[in-house]
């Protein structure tokens, strides 16, 4: 596990966008997982600069997400498809048949996870997983508790996640009760990760990464089992 401290939350974004952008230079056709929230924006942005330069290009790529709220269509404002076509995917040249994010509104969401698992699959895995993290420990939406051999699944929303998340739902509406999410074992499958973290907030969660021992109360300290984990971090 390499920790990466930073002093501003440009940088941070910057050096994350430099692992994405030397990870497309090398296999243009990387299958890159992608995460959303607060913390990468502006990794986001780096990566529209990147490409608008011409220093990249996503016409191979493949993306998968890690999550997405159920109950939640693609084109309403809080869904994570939203947020990635605001952020990079209408900003790039990625062929819209290549993004991959579960379907919140599936009718069958056991058969969704599956459908996605298998995807990851017949797309040879993941190269590139970019990661944030929850003031509790979870990544994607794997919550205090999940099993480290999970694969993509429904999981219900901890009480702190759906307060943290609130911020960027309007005012009446509730965050949604489910998501679907990546599984731990889908996670830890990439072949490389990279996980963003900045803010005070964040600090003590990143310091049970590093003192606290390997638990699945803890979900991100499955990392420390993965060969190529970087933090990025700063506050
Ligand atoms: P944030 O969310 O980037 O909005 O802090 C991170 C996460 O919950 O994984």
């Amino acid at each position: 596990m390499t920790w990466l401290e930073v002093k501003t939350y440009e940088e941070m974004s910057k050096m994350a966008a430099t692992i994405f952008e030397k990870q497309l230079r090398e296999k243009p056709h990387s299958v890159l997982g992608l995460a959303t929230g607060g913390t990468p924006i502006g990794f986001y942005k780096e990566l529209v600069q990147c490409y608008i330069k011409g220093d990249i290009s996503f016409e191979e790529a493949s993306t998968f997400n890690l999550d997405e709220y159920v109950g939640v269509g693609s084109e309403e404002a809080t869904s994570y498809h939203k947020y990635m076509q605001e952020h990079l995917f209408n900003h790039v040249n990625i062929p819209r048949e290549n993004v991959y994010l579960p379907d919140g509104l599936a009718t069958n969401l056991e058969k969704e996870c599956a459908r996605y698992e298998q995807q990851i699959e017949q797309k040879g895995g993941i190269d590139l997983q970019l990661l944030g993290i929850g003031v509790n420990g979870h990544i994607g939406f794997n919550e205090p508790g999940t099993s480290f051999q999970s694969r993509t699944h429904v999981v219900e929303l901890a009480d702190k996640t759906k307060q943290d998340n609130a911020k960027y739902f309007p005012e009446g509406k509730s965050v949604p009760e489910l998501a679907i999410t990546m599984g731990i074992e889908t996670i830890m499958m990439a072949k490389q990760i990279v996980l963003l973290a900045f803010g005070e907030n964040k600090i003590e969660t990143l310091n049970r990464i590093k003192e606290q021992g390997i638990s699945e109360d803890f979900p991100a300290s499955c990392l420390k089992k993965h060969p190529h984990v970087t933090i990025i971090y700063g506050s």
